[in-house]
């Protein structure tokens, strides 16, 4: 295990430095001073009392939102199965939209939209769309899918651009009890067609096209391909965005604007148990088969509402007043920060929530505070790749425009380097916003270890404390703790509202994979994480990465196996190997080792060829970085093949470290001469 964990470490882009980091950021008085979190003593007593009396704790919070009915227990807990909140009725879309124009903000600003085009002089295009619209547009596209036969219990395959129908088509479908599974756009036709045929998908929502650096993504030409291999898709619902010329088909597609537009706009919301399943979200895992993760609906709701509640200090003005805060999440809302972080945990804390279609350099490097300084936004959420994207296009671009807005900044997705923290804290946060380093997986729902920015002093580079309600702890795999410093799996002992309640169809993975590995004494297993991680003196966190073959390439999570599985799929490939390796800008960068089929030629056409498959099989984010041609790949004599000697390999390392167990060592010899890509 020890040797998993620190391949894991060294992984990681700045691990060695952010080991012996001891700078110490403290929230400013002022901004403690009116943070519903203050101090460290109320995080200590708050935070013990969540633990000690997680029923009392998280009962009071799921006050705060609206239940048609109110829950008989809070939690009941057979290990691993959670249920919170059991016998109460909820719905995600009243508590997002009605809850609201209820309360008499029906005219106030729900999301703030911007598209990535800009127009000239009239800059790009902004809507603000209020409580009171978004409920309308919702309902209408519930009863349009309520039309198309969708019912409880159905899941809805959505897989669209960054625009306002993707968080209404996610609103429509809690509305009426259907579970949806959006898939990121940037991923490609094959992976549509596993996503809809594991989730029995028969209605799927998309869009002509997305823009994306000035470039459209042909959404609905993927969707059609999907379609071509699988007979499930009755109907396609398709918004009009880029308006380019797409094929139709008349029996199974629908536009929006016809079907939605015209639909009834009174669509009272299903009253969903609490455990009813809510949205499935696929993950990579250690095989080639994504992972449908389930998330059901009351414990998420109340989990991802008060993590942000409380991690960015969202504070709600009067109905009716203008906001005092504006909230932007960067992510896509095709990965579950912006399920969790754009639609479902902001929307009940009654802040405009911002999103943002197009890329960060578009239609240059400076887009992203071009936006702060025009919406005033004062929260700002963003991943580590992103931030040491801006680092190295130059102070230049921040330098430009006014963000003093801001009060607190976040990252999330992988660890920060503390480069990229210091960056962030003085050039986007003038040295006075707190930073929140958040970690969390899809399977967590919501956030499980972060400052909150007005109680925890920060260290670059540290997740620090767990949430309210989170006992995380570094263990070795007998459940012991580890002492300070030292190197162990990211655990979590007892469950939390936002936890994955399974994998779609797949009992055994669920418990393999999370839950049978780590067991205390007394046989009660621990969630794991599949992270390495430690804790220093003060207890706080330091995430080092992941411990099995699941990659993280600029935030994005990405299965060894499923790269793997796409290169061989091209017929000039016998075996590949892939692995991660530091890099510059996306933390993990992609490393290839191929093996070719008799009298193919390995050159450097191949090697695009291979690429471009790769993208076409996955995705365009799934690119090799580098891909090396081998006669054979270094395996031991059980015939594993030999990861971290490619790590190392891969990222030019000196020492290739013990290879005695390597079956024949004229393949590493080979593979250090083979022509770099
Ligand atoms: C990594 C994204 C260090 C981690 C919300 C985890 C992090 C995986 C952090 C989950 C962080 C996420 N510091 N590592 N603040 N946040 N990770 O499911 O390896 O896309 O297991 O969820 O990202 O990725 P996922």
């Amino acid at each position: 295990m020890s040797s998993n964990i620190e391949a894991a470490g060294s992984d990681v882009f700045g691990i060695e430095s952010q080991l012996s980091e001891t700078r110490l950021f403290p929230p400013s008085p002022a901004f403690s001073g009116q943070a519903h979190i203050g101090s460290m003593e109320q995080y200590r007593t708050e935070h013990a009392r969540s633990i000690n009396d997680p029923e009392g704790f998280w009962g009071e919070i799921a006050k705060e939102l609206h239940w048609f009915k109110p829950w008989d227990k809070v939690l009941e807990w057979d290990a691993p199965d959670a249920k919170w909140f059991t016998g109460g009725t909820t719905n995600l879309s009243y508590n997002c939209l009605d809850r609201q124009v209820k309360a008499g903000r029906g005219a106030d600003t729900a999301i703030i939209w911007e598209g990535e085009p800009v127009d000239g002089a009239n800059g790009p295009e902004v809507r603000h769309i209020s409580y009171a619209e978004l409920l309308e547009e919702t309902c209408k596209c519930a009863n349009a899918l309520k039309s198309l036969g969708v019912a409880k219990g159905d899941i809805v395959t959505v897989y669209m651009p960054m625009v306002p129908e993707l968080a209404i088509a996610m609103l429509a479908c809690a509305r009426i009890g259907a579970a949806h599974s959006v898939i990121f756009g940037g991923f490609a036709a094959s992976a549509i067609v596993d996503r809809v045929v594991d989730a029995k998908s028969k209605v799927v929502i998309t869009a002509d096209g997305g823009w994306r650096r000035g470039s459209i993504v042909p959404l609905k030409d993927n969707v059609d391909a999907a379609c071509a291999q699988t007979d499930l898709v009755e109907h396609v619902l398709v918004v009009k965005r880029t308006a380019q010329d797409i094929t139709w088909d008349a029996k199974r597609d629908h536009w929006w604007h016809d079907a939605v537009d015209k639909a009834s706009d009174d669509c009272p919301c299903e009253e969903m148990d609490s455990e009813d399943l809510a949205f499935v979200l696929y993950t990579s895992g250690t095989t080639g088969k994504p992972k449908g993760i389930m998330h059901t609906t009351g414990g998420y709701m109340v989990h991802t509402y008060l993590t942000s509640k409380l991690t960015f200090d969202l504070h709600s003005s009067e109905p009716g007043t203008p906001p005092k805060q504006i909230y932007w999440c960067t992510a896509d809302i095709g990965w579950v920060t912006g399920h969790s972080y754009i639609v479902y945990g902001i929307m009940p804390n009654c802040v405009p929530t911002v999103m943002y279609e197009g890329a960060p350099n578009f239609p240059d490097s400076g887009r992203f505070w071009d936006m702060v300084e025009r919406h005033k936004v004062t929260q700002f959420y963003t991943a580590p790749t992103a931030i040491r994207a801006f680092m190295k296009w130059g102070d230049e671009w921040p330098q430009k425009h006014d963000l003093s807005s801001l009060t607190v900044l976040g990252t999330v997705g992988e660890p920060i380097n503390p480069e990229a923290w210091m960056w962030y804290h003085k050039m986007i946060g003038a040295e006075s916003c707190p930073i929140v380093d958040t970690w969390w997986q899809t399977e967590t729902g919501g956030q499980m270890i972060t400052p909150l920015p007005g109680a925890t002093p920060t260290k670059p580079g540290s997740c620090t404390l767990p949430f309210f309600g989170v006992d995380a702890a570094i263990v070795n795999e007998h459940g012991e703790e580890m002492p300070a410093n030292t190197g162990g799996l990211l655990a979590i002992r007892k469950p939390w509202p936002g936890m994955l309640r399974g994998i779609l169809g797949d009992r055994e993975r669920f418990i393999e994979t999370y839950w049978s590995t780590i067991r205390t004494k007394e046989g009660e297993p621990y969630y794991k994480a599949g992270d390495g991680a430690r804790r220093d003196d003060d207890g706080y966190f330091w995430v080092m990465g992941r411990i099995d073959d699941v990659m993280n390439i600029s935030g994005h999570r990405i299965g060894t196996m499923e790269l793997e599985s796409a290169l061989v799929s091209h017929s000039a490939v016998v075996e590949a190997a892939v692995v991660g390796v530091p890099h510059e800008i996306k933390g993990t960068g992609i490393a290839a080792f191929c093996t070719l089929a008799p009298g193919v030629t390995a050159d450097s056409a191949l090697r695009d060829t291979l690429r471009t498959h790769v993208a076409k099989e996955i995705g365009p984010f799934a690119k090799p970085d580098m891909l090396r041609f081998t006669d054979a790949l270094p395996k031991t004599r059980s015939g594993k093949i030999m990861r971290r000697l490619l790590k190392d390999i891969a990222s030019g390392a000196e020492k290739t470290g013990d290879t005695t167990t390597l079956e024949d060592y004229s393949v590493l010899a080979k593979l250090k001469e083979s022509d770099e890509g």
